[in-house]
């Protein structure tokens, strides 16, 4: 059925209705069956969200000269996560998401480069293979190459072969913390002595790890290193809107200094309207998500976000106890709350067709071959009801030796 533009507007109470309907069939998170897309704690801070957002949905973050609200909000979320990861006052920004964050800091790279080493033509990024597509999406708008080097048998970045990749072209090296799929924080200080070396910018994706990762290390868990404390990060993006917990749309782009975030900056003037000036791609951008952001990481504090970490790291726990129980391992050595499992003897991928077919949004991991999850508190009541999934799915699929030589393949 083709829908065209409706002729006239509708109830409230209908438009729900249909709405409702709509999502009938949508991935049932409240019920813990994703690994991926919703980091959701609990009703209350949804409230506080939902509240704080409605009271600034109208306003324009574009106009912070004007909503002097947004502006100190906006302010105070950065000094906020500026504090956390060890980076100079001011010198970061918000913006929509992780993927932003990651272009306005290799924007700022580029940019930096074209000034110190202005016999770069089409400047290279290094990254491990580990590393998320936004880098790959950002050098595709940037004009710039991108490299992607094998990990190490560790799954983390290889910071060797990653200095063996470097090139006169080469302006910028990447590491996560951590990287998506198997939730392991590259070596950011073997990095971070590399790119001083060759004099290269260093970004540090911590767009999951940057909120919640240093309240992790707060509980005693061993976190490496991968904040503004490690010699050699230029800029690191945090998202707001995965480990913080905030409403979707909201980000964090950070910078050693002032000077450097400025290259990430666009300054014009040539039109009718005068001078605009932006430290983000997007132009207008939702005061709702600034707000949201700022009551959230307020409502929670460190007090908070400690309490998130526990449960994360808890479920982590008993997780892995059941993956035991069911012989099947984790890959590599996760360093926060997010893990990948696969198995020698089973073929995981058809497990997870299976897991699927009931129900459980499982992400995938192609390389190594796995499963992967990502706890959030909303998914603690249900690890039991996972793990009868998983059963069913492993007796489903048989425990055969079929998939014991499946190679993995780290390239
Ligand atoms: C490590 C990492 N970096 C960057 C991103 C991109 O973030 P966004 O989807 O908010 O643009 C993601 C998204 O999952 C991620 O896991």
């Amino acid at each position: 059925m083709t829908v065209g533009f409706p002729v006239r507007g509708r109830s409230w109470r209908s438009l729900r209705k249909q709405m409702k309907h709509m999502c009938k069939d949508d991935l049932n998170w409240r019920r813990g069956r994703h690994s991926a897309y919703v980091w959701y704690a609990n009703d209350e801070i949804k409230r506080v969200a939902q509240n704080a957002y409605n009271m600034f949905m109208t306003e324009n973050g574009l106009g912070k000269r004007v909503f002097h609200s947004l502006r100190q909000m906006h302010a105070d979320v950065v000094q906020m996560v500026l504090v956390l990861l060890g980076g100079p006052d001011g010198a970061g920004q918000m913006s929509s998401g992780g993927t932003e964050s990651i272009f306005l800091a290799t924007k700022a790279a580029r940019d930096w480069a074209r000034q110190r080493k202005p016999h770069v033509k089409t400047p290279e990024i290094i990254a491990p293979h580990s590393a998320h597509p936004a880098i790959n999406k950002t050098a595709h708008y940037l004009g710039m190459k991108i490299k992607r080097v094998p990990v190490g048998s560790d799954f983390r970045a290889d910071p060797h072969a990653m200095a063996a990749a470097v090139t006169s072209n080469t302006v910028m090296l990447y590491a996560s913390a951590p990287a998506f799929s198997l939730g392991v924080i590259d070596p950011v200080e073997q990095m971070g002595v590399a790119a001083q070396k060759h004099n290269l910018w260093l970004h540090v994706d911590a767009c999951v790890g940057g909120i919640l990762g240093p309240f992790v290390r707060r509980l005693g868990h061993p976190v490496p290193g991968f904040d503004f404390s490690v010699p050699g990060v230029s800029s690191i993006s945090a998202d707001l809107h995965k480990s913080g917990y905030t409403p979707k749309g909201a980000s964090t782009v950070l910078f050693r200094s002032p000077e450097l975030q400025e290259y990430s900056g666009f300054d014009f003037d040539d039109w009718p309207s005068g001078r605009y000036q932006s430290l983000t791609f997007t132009g207008t951008n939702p005061g709702g998500a600034i707000a949201a952001a700022w009551a959230v990481m307020n409502y929670l504090g460190e007090e908070g976000y400690l309490r998130i970490a526990e449960t994360v790291m808890n479920i982590r726990r008993h997780f892995e106890a059941n993956l035991r129980r069911l012989k099947l391992h984790v890959w590599g050595k996760p360093d926060l709350w997010a893990v990948a499992y696969g198995s020698d003897i089973i073929d995981i991928m058809t497990v997870a067709s299976e897991m699927r077919a009931r129900g459980w949004a499982v992400a995938p991991v192609r390389r190594p071959p796995g499963i992967h999850f990502m706890p959030t508190p909303v998914h603690e009541p249900y690890i039991k009801e996972y793990f009868s999934a998983l059963e069913a799915s492993i007796d489903a699929v048989g425990r055969t030796s079929s998939a014991a030589g499946m190679q993995v393949d780290y390239a």
